[in-house]
């Protein structure tokens, strides 16, 4: 199937004012990505040729957020926020260059998905030159009514505030993602007027110009909860809820057991294996990777991490960037665990920091014991031969090696490298005084008789 060449312009100009943020509204995240990021991943996903980000003034941020998910993206910058065709004209140079179909789509609707974008490219043609993707609104009011004539055609989309009564009736909306396929977008685009009830350019207007050339306009419907536009932290959280919906099922779906699952939190990118059991109040950040067969017991946290096949982790343990578990690894209640490499059958099973770290297979860290592994300027590692076994409550200070097989007694503050198979201690020798507690406690009596 041969392809035109297809750019995405990707809106994201808007201010976002009632998010009540110093960040641009696109930088808030979904699942642990930017509404921007959501945004560029479904371009990618369409392997659409170029994509063109448009930007409002003090918006830096989000060209870097762009050009480092997206080095090959188009920025431009809108300079005046005048309506949604004056956005796109923004990216008149993108457009001029390109030869092949246009798609409009804005970065505050997360939740679109690249089959979805498909589908509406999929309806043109060689005389449907403009698509627009509808939505039936539970509450139409605030939205573009799509205006179809008996042909199912697009005829127009009237603006909210524009609309008579009879078309405020329409609850077929304007999701604003449109996809051209027009020998001269430019010149539709170009024609656009702001005489309207806000004073805009309005893109949507594009579509009575498109159809005075002679081109048909096509509609294709979706969800609503798929084209769902953010403008709220409220809604940023409902957006939020839909997601991870999904994400829990596609889990599931995959083979893993959630017993709470409405108490499991996912990122855009976490990867679970078959046979995993996840217990209640979990939460995934990016970066995370869980192979087959681990448990993860109740209220676990984690970031940037992978726990190998077979291992059991928790309850209450954290894994902070850069933590890898080997296979069958255990890792108990109030244990973090940072940039650090376990191997196979390693156990950390209570209340212990291991942070910087490289700990040889089977080897078995004791309760409470902490690498201390900052000196307030720098980090330093602490490396743990295979089969080292470290009593409760050391604290290892690296950058410090123990060799394979080695013992560290209970308590000790381990300083200096430690050879294969010796016991290093750090406390002093334990002395016992017989009888001594018996006079102690005759003498206390003593006293207190004496006092009456
Ligand atoms: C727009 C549509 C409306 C549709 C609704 C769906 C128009 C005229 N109206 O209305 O039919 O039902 O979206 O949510 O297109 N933007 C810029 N620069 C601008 C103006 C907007 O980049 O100058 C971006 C915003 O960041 C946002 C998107 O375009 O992502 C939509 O803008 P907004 O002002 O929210 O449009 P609506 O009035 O909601
Ligand atoms: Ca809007």
């Amino acid at each position: 199937m041969t392809r035109r060449p297809l750019l995405i312009i990707v809106l994201a100009a808007g201010q976002g004012t009632r998010m009540k943020s110093a960040m641009p509204k696109v930088m808030h995240a979904i699942a642990g990505r930017s509404m921007l990021g959501h945004a560029l991943n479904a371009c990618q996903e369409l392997g659409a040729e170029t994509t063109a980000v448009v930007i409002g003034p003090d918006m830096e941020d989000v060209r870097a957020a762009a050009l480092q998910q997206m080095p090959g993206a188009r920025v431009y910058l809108q300079e005046r926020q005048d309506g949604t065709a004056g956005a796109v004209l923004a990216a008149r140079e993108a457009i001029e260059n390109h030869k092949g179909d246009v798609l409009v789509q804005y970065a505050d609707t997360p939740l679109l998905t690249a089959g979805t974008l498909e589908r509406l490219r999929d309806r043109l043609d060689d005389e449907t030159g403009l698509a627009v993707l509808g939505f039936e609104a539970s509450d139409p009011s605030g939205f573009g009514r799509l205006i179809t004539g008996a042909d199912g055609t697009l005829q127009a989309i009237r603006e909210h505030k524009d609309a008579s009564d009879e078309e405020r009736r329409i609850r077929l909306c304007n999701s604003g993602v449109m996809a051209f396929r027009l020998g001269d977008l430019l010149g539709v685009l170009d024609r656009i007027g702001n005489a309207n009830a806000k004073g805009e350019f309005y893109l949507t207007d594009a579509v009575e110009i498109a159809r005075s050339d002679g081109a048909r306009a096509g509609v294709v419907v979706c969800a609503e909860e798929e084209v769902m536009g953010i403008n709220s932290r409220d809604q940023l959280a409902l957006a939020e809820a839909l997601y991870q919906r999904h994400a829990r099922l596609a889990v599931m779906r995959e083979g893993a057991t959630l017993i709470a699952p409405e108490t499991v939190w996912f990122s855009y990118d976490t990867k679970i294996g078959r046979d995993v059991v996840i217990q209640p109040n979990v939460f995934f950040g990016p970066g995370v990777m869980i192979e087959d067969n681990v448990e993860i017991l109740a209220n676990c946290h984690f970031e940037e991490s992978r726990i190998g096949a077979g291992s059991r982790v928790g309850p209450f343990a954290r894994f902070r960037p850069g933590a890898e578990l080997g296979e069958r690894v255990r890792i108990g209640n109030f244990v973090e665990v940072k940039n650090s490499v376990l191997g196979d059958g390693a156990k950390a099973n209570h209340l212990s920091y291991v942070g910087d770290g490289d700990v040889g297979a089977g080897s078995n860290i004791g309760a409470g014991t902490i690498f201390c592994n900052y000196d307030g300027f720098e980090k330093h590692r602490t490396v743990l031969g295979p089969g080292v076994f470290v009593g409760s409550n050391a604290s290892l200070v690296a950058p410090v090696k123990i060799g394979e097989g080695a013992y560290v007694g209970a308590g000790s503050v381990i300083t200096k490298n430690v050879s294969a198979d010796a016991l290093a201690l750090t406390r002093p020798t334990q002395e016992e005084r017989p009888g001594w507690a018996a006079k102690f406690r005759a003498f206390i009596m003593k006293r207190k008789a004496r006092a009456g």
